[in-house]
């Protein structure tokens, strides 16, 4: 299961990448509104793509499918790569077909369901984003309804490939990829809190500690002249 991360913060989005385990980021419109709104958006999109490389989702804000093209065909025009993020509407599927057509790769979201999933993979998506943590909000289960959309992927040999969105803690993460995501986007949050374990960090110090105990010792023999 590869890792993309899910924000539009540089400063998140360098320091994950810094670790060397993100082969991409989704990024939504709630996304780009928490960060300096004098930025412009399309350049903070370029300057994200240049952070992390590989597959960079960008979101349409139009509800009609005409405007869906339309910015579809502008963010490729600035943003070549870019993956065009369309909801999962009546109207988004159309566009998605039409995209297809064209070879511009898709990526389905606020998929919540398998009936939803197996729509958009007819449609002609590249990605379905399945959100875990909205349906668990609710009172759903999201790993189950992530892990139900597997098993018919992988019943129906179908290519499309899932991404398990909405990740909330890391468990979501080991989650998703037991179920057989292909991809999971996590907030910077999630991907800290998997990098980080107490024992990792307690066995941490102790090797230095012992170490430093070894090279303490090592030390003192040496100032022991040698009797013959
Ligand atoms: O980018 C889509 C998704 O990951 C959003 O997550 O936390 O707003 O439910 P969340």
């Amino acid at each position: 299961m590869r890792l993309f991360i899910d924000s539009a913060n540089l400063d998140e989005i360098r320091t994950a990448a810094s670790w060397g385990i993100l082969s991409g980021v989704t990024t939504n419109p709630t996304l780009l509104a928490k960060e300096d709104p004098t930025v412009d958006v399309r350049e903070r999109i370029r300057e994200i793509h240049r952070l992390v490389g590989g597959h960079i989702s960008v979101e349409v804000v139009s509800t009609d499918t005409a405007g869906m093209l339309r910015e579809a065909e502008e963010i490729v025009s600035w943003l070549p790569e870019a993956v065009i993020k369309i909801p999962m509407t009546a109207e988004g599927l159309a566009a998605v077909r039409q995209l297809s057509r064209q070879g511009i790769p898709t990526n389905v979201t606020l998929v919540f369901s398998p009936a939803q999933a197996i729509l958009a993979a007819n449609a002609g998506a590249s990605f379905v984003s399945v959100f875990l943590g909205r349906l668990d909000d609710i009172g759903n289960d999201g790993v189950r309804t992530l892990a139900d959309i597997c098993e018919i992927w992988e019943r129906q040999g179908l290519e499309v490939e899932i991404i398990a969105a909405s990740l909330r803690h890391p468990m979501h993460l080991v989650e998703a990829a037991r179920a057989g995501a292909d991809i999971a986007t996590a907030p910077f949050r999630v991907l800290q809190q998997s990098l980080k374990h107490p024992l990792t960090e307690l066995g941490l110090q102790a090797f230095l500690a012992d170490y430093h105990r070894l090279q303490e010792a090592q030390a003192r023999t040496r100032q022991v002249p040698l009797v013959v």
